[in-house]
């Protein structure tokens, strides 16, 4: 098993993850839900998590690369994957310097990018979309402004989206969903979100 990466936001969820490993608390959540029925062809998944949504991709027929940097989460997706024999594999890499290195069908980042600078975290949604086929799809889905549970983040290293900055950044491609949804957060506080799936253009013109 690898190190952690010295990072608040990633050590937050090595400990959560942790304890859902010690409860056996798999369950997908409302958006890797969403994702599944978008899902087309070989499939990366970007800030994985537990893999809930890679495995079930897998068990589905979708050969999967999924990437978190916590070690905990990647050793448990890899050994569910060989257990059941699907066609998962689980990279453990700091996606503040990991880059893609090939294109897939469809690219998944939930729940990703406010975890790093704007400047990174822009350049991130721009390498994902370069990184989709032509005619293949991404879903992102962030943390937008009026997100006031902070508990998760580094203090210099997050970006919460403009409400509408996700949808606008996939100009040119084909918008299947866009949605934005407010959920309650400890202590009285709330996370806001923005999700979008789209579909690459299949001609570049
Ligand atoms: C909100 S969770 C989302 C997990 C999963 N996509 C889901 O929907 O349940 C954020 C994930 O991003 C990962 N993460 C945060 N910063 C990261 C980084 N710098 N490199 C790689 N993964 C990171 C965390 O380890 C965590 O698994």
């Amino acid at each position: 098993m690898g190190s952690v990466t010295h990072n608040k936001s990633v050590e937050f969820f090595e400990t959560q993850f942790q304890r859902q490993i010690r409860g056996q608390d798999y369950a997908l959540n409302p958006f890797e839900t969403l994702a599944l029925d978008y899902l087309t062809g070989t499939v990366l998944d970007l800030g994985c998590g537990l893999g809930n949504l890679s495995l079930e991709a897998g068990r589905r027929g979708h050969r999967v690369v999924a990437v978190d940097a916590s070690p905990t989460a990647i050793a448990r997706i890899n050994a569910q994957a060989q257990q059941e024999g699907l066609p998962v594999q689980a990279i453990q890499a700091d996606v503040e310097s990991w880059t893609i290195d090939q294109s897939y069908d469809t690219v998944v980042a939930i729940g990703l990018l406010m975890f790093f600078r704007r400047e990174r975290a822009l350049e991130l949604l721009r390498a994902i979309q370069e990184h989709v086929h032509p005619g293949g799809r991404a879903i992102v889905n962030v943390l937008t402004e009026g997100t006031t549970y902070m508990g998760m983040f580094q203090p210099d290293n997050y970006y919460l989206f403009p409400d509408h900055e996700l949808e606008e950044r996939f100009g040119g491609w084909t918008i299947l969903l866009s949605r934005h949804g407010t959920f309650p957060a400890p202590e009285g506080t709330r996370k806001e979100f923005s999700t979008v799936v789209a579909e690459r253009p299949s001609q570049t013109s």
